[in-house]
Parts: C-alpha cells; structure tokens; sequence
C-alpha cells in the first residue's frame, strides 16, 4: 500500500535517514521502533507529507506523492490520521471542538452528517463520549491521548501514524491504548504505523516490527523473527528496552 523508495533526510550536516526503503502492506500494523533522535518522528512527517525528503520517493497505491503541489497535498493528508507525539492537542478548545477541529474548517462531511454526531461516535469508540465539553486541561494524559486518537480518526483515514503512543503512560492506561490500536485495524481495517520504543506493546500490537538505526531499516520481520534474530544491535535494543520497562 505504501513503498518509501531510497527515502534521504538532512538537517544541515546531520544525516537522519539515508537511503531508507520500506513496504507497508494493506491493513497492517508495522511498528517501527529505535533510539531516541534516530528519526522516527521525521519518518512519519515525511510519510504523511508533512515534510519532504531531501532525495526519494514514496508510493501510496502506486500514486507517487513524493513532493507534490500543495493542493494535491491536502487531499493525499486526508487518507492520513496521525497521533502526534504527546497528543498535541489545542488547549484553549474543548474536547468536541479538538475532535471535529478539521471537520468543522472544511464544512464538508461524510455523507453531510451532523460534525457533532460524528464526533460523539469517534470519542465512543475510544471511550470518551463523556468528556465532550472539558478542556484537554483537566485531562489525565492518558485520556489525553485517547482523544488524540479520536481527533486522529475523526475524517476517516484509512492510514493511521502513531507517534509513541503509549510513551509516559502507567502499565495499565498503556494497555488501554495497546487495545485501541488492534480494536481500530479490525473495526475499520486501517492500516497502521506505530513508532513506540516500547517493546512490550510492539510485541503486543505488531504484525510486523521494523528496526530504525542509522538512518535505514536495519531489521524488519513478524514477531516471532524480531524475537529470534541474531543481530547483534536488534538484541541490544531490545534487551536494554525490556529492562528500562521493568
Ligand atoms: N525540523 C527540524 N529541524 C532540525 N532538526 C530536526 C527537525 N526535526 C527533527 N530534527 C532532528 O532530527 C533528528 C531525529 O529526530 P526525530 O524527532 O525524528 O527523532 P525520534 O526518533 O522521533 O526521537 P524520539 O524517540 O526522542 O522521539 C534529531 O536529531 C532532531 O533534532
Ligand atoms: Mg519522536
């Protein structure tokens, strides 16, 4: 569905991917995991086109989007939803206005149905019908970021990018939000792309997990070969990640 073809990404002297390439099967989840600053972040930006590669190509259905006109753009950002790291919320409107944030801008909604309505099934369906008329000031951060996820699917895209979505969360919200994620890819057959550093929820969540390391995908496969390769720097990671979660 999606094909990142010798993806490059610079700023100044600093190389943060290189010649990456990468396949993203339909209706998938592909996580993607590695250190902090190895450029996950800028991975999803440039994925969703929200930056361009400084040299590259990617493919969605074969639909070259690589550095596209800005009207263009925007109509290949709405097959788009994306958990920003931190949730990224505005927090000078409500719940309801965050969720139907792009709905109630471009005046134009599936099927002409009421903004409101469809923001109350979006927050339902991550349990947060509830907190309609709060400010994301009186939320816990994990309901933070399940509102996140809500205002994320609220123009119904059929690729949905986490930002480290279980980062700062107790064990238990984490599973929360573990759940939602596989709960979203049956209910709506999304595709996903994950990036976490948090090996447990990879483990649970992943169809595949790819590794990011110096700018390239170092090792990609099912669970079961993440668990069982032999290269020397998926084990560190992943040893070292397990211990920082115990
Ligand atoms: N807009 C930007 N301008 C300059 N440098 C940037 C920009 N965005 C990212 N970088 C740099 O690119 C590198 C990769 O950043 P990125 O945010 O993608 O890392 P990450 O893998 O997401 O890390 P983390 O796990 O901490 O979120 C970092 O060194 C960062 O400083
Ligand atoms: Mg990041």
């Amino acid at each position: 569905m999606l094909r990142l073809k010798n993806i490059s990404k610079s700023f100044g002297n600093e190389v943060v991917l290189n010649d990456l390439c990468l396949e993203v099967n339909h209706g998938e989840t592909l996580v993607i995991v590695g250190p902090s600053g190895a450029g996950k972040s800028v991975l999803l930006k440039i994925i969703m086109t929200l930056l361009d590669p400084d040299h590259g190509q990617i493919f969605l259905d074969d639909f070259n989007i690589t550095n596209l006109n800005e009207a263009e753009r925007m109509k290949i950002t709405k097959r788009f939803g994306m958990l920003f790291q931190g949730a990224a919320l505005f927090d000078s409107l409500t719940v309801k206005e965050n969720v139907g944030f792009v709905l109630y801008q471009s005046q134009k909604t599936p099927n002409g149905r009421d903004v409101e309505n469809i923001v109350r099934e979006k927050l339902a369906l991550v349990g947060m019908e509830h907190v309609m008329d709060t400010l994301p000031s009186d939320l816990s951060g994990g309901m933070k970021k399940r509102v996140g996820l809500a205002r994320a699917i609220a123009h119904d895209p059929d690729i949905i990018l986490y930002d480290e979505p279980t980062t700062g969360l107790d064990p238990i919200m984490a599973n929360t939000i573990n759940k939602l994620i596989i709960d979203l890819k049956n209910k709506l057959g999304v595709t996903s792309i994950v990036v976490t550093h948090d090996m447990h929820s990879a483990f649970m969540i992943a169809d595949r997990i790819a590794l990011l390391h110096e700018g390239g995908i170092r090792v990609i496969g099912t669970c079961e070969e993440i668990k069982n390769s032999q290269d020397p720097i998926l084990k560190g990671f992943i040893q070292g990640e397990l211990i920082d979660h115990k």
